[in-house]
């Protein structure tokens, strides 16, 4: 698939000694949720102004869209949507208003505005406060019009910055929902910046994990999660006759241990193996008194690739003091 952003040893340093961005090389496919995962401080902001023209490039090169982001701001521009961390929208304006008020940053016609505002809004089920003062939405209703404000252009590919940052767990669901839907429905490629890596793990087509400025990893959610290991299935039999053997017979088992009748399996894919060991079990007169098994989460892939937990690192506190923000602005 072609690419429609290519960094190339992109970096960033400030005022001259802090490296906020350290060589950074990535490609983002046409028509993909790329996650740009990584703990805060980690360089995602800075590295989505680098890519949307906010930021000068300090060192290497970008391209967006097919367009170079040093000496075609403008083309670039035109080409991309940006919802940005910090909410931009208007409190003292209705939500139509807003969007309208996009549309002419944009030199979108009125009518086509207005027609695309209504679609839009629609889209994320705004349609019923459309006419209501920004300064009266939930946290919720705020992310989602900033989520559309990007949109009013109808730019092929949108950089989302945080966008499930200080929502609960119940509106960052239904936040994702809407991102899988431009990008299925509207064929749009989204790049996605979020610390809460288990959101990008099922909704992301590929990830790049970055810490301290640097990639660490990338490929796909379950290719990185692959390289771990794979799975640890769990499965415990009513009899002690010794099944290791046939365990290493099922395709893509790596790994059996033995303890009394329960025996610990590391494969890549439990879904895939399960038919043929409940085969082989019945087959042998034998019966399952217990199966469990774990999956590994994009959690694990960061404190492999980094040595530390994504949890350890306060982001609880962190993720209060955004929600306290959002609610003071509400006020
Ligand atoms: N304008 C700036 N001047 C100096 N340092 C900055 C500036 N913007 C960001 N930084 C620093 O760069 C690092 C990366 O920040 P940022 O890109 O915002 O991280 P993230 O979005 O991953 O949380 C942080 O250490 C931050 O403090
Ligand atoms: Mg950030």
């Amino acid at each position: 698939m072609a690419s429609i952003v290519e960094a190339e040893g992109l970096t960033k340093v400030f005022n001259g000694n802090f490296t906020a961005v350290d060589h950074i090389s990535f490609k983002v496919s046409e028509g993909e949720v790329f996650g740009f995962l990584g703990p805060n401080g980690a360089g995602k902001t800075t590295t989505i102004r680098m890519l949307t023209t906010l930021a000068s490039i300090t060192q290497g090169k970008a391209s967006v869209a097919g367009y170079n982001v040093a000496t075609e701001q403008d083309k670039v521009r035109q080409s991309i949507g940006l919802v940005p961390q910090d909410l931009t929208i208007d409190d003292d304006l209705k939500g139509t208003e807003n969007l309208l008020l996009a549309a002419k940053l944009y030199h979108v016609p009125d009518a086509v505005a207005k027609s695309r505002a209504s679609e839009l809004l629609g889209l994320v089920d705004l349609k019923d406060a459309a006419n209501r003062l920004v300064s009266t939405y939930s946290g919720g209703m705020r992310k989602r019009l900033e989520l559309i404000v990007g949109l009013i252009h109808q730019p092929k590919l949108l950089f989302l910055d945080e966008p499930t940052l200080g929502l609960d767990i119940q509106t960052r669901t239904v936040m994702w929902n809407y991102i899988k839907r431009l990008n299925e429905e509207n064929k749009m490629t989204l790049f996605v910046t979020t610390h809460y890596l288990e959101e990008a793990d099922s909704l992301c087509h590929n990830v790049a994990i970055i810490d301290h400025g640097k990639i660490k990893v990338s490929g796909s959610p379950g290719e990185l999660k692959q390289k771990l290991g794979g799975d640890v299935l769990e499965i415990a039999v009513n009899d002690g006759v010794d099944l290791t053997e046939f365990f290493y017979s099922v395709p893509g088992v790596k790994d059996v241990k033995k303890s009394d009748y329960t025996y610990r399996i590391k494969l890549p894919s439990t879904e895939e193996a399960l038919p043929t060991i409940f085969e082989g079990i019945s087959k042998k007169g034998l019966k399952i008194t217990k199966v469990s098994f774990d999956k590994p989460s994009l959690d694990q892939v960061f404190l492999e690739v980094t040595g530390r937990s994504l949890r350890d690192q306060g982001q609880g506190a962190e993720d209060r003091v955004q929600r306290f923000i959002m609610r003071a602005r509400t006020r």
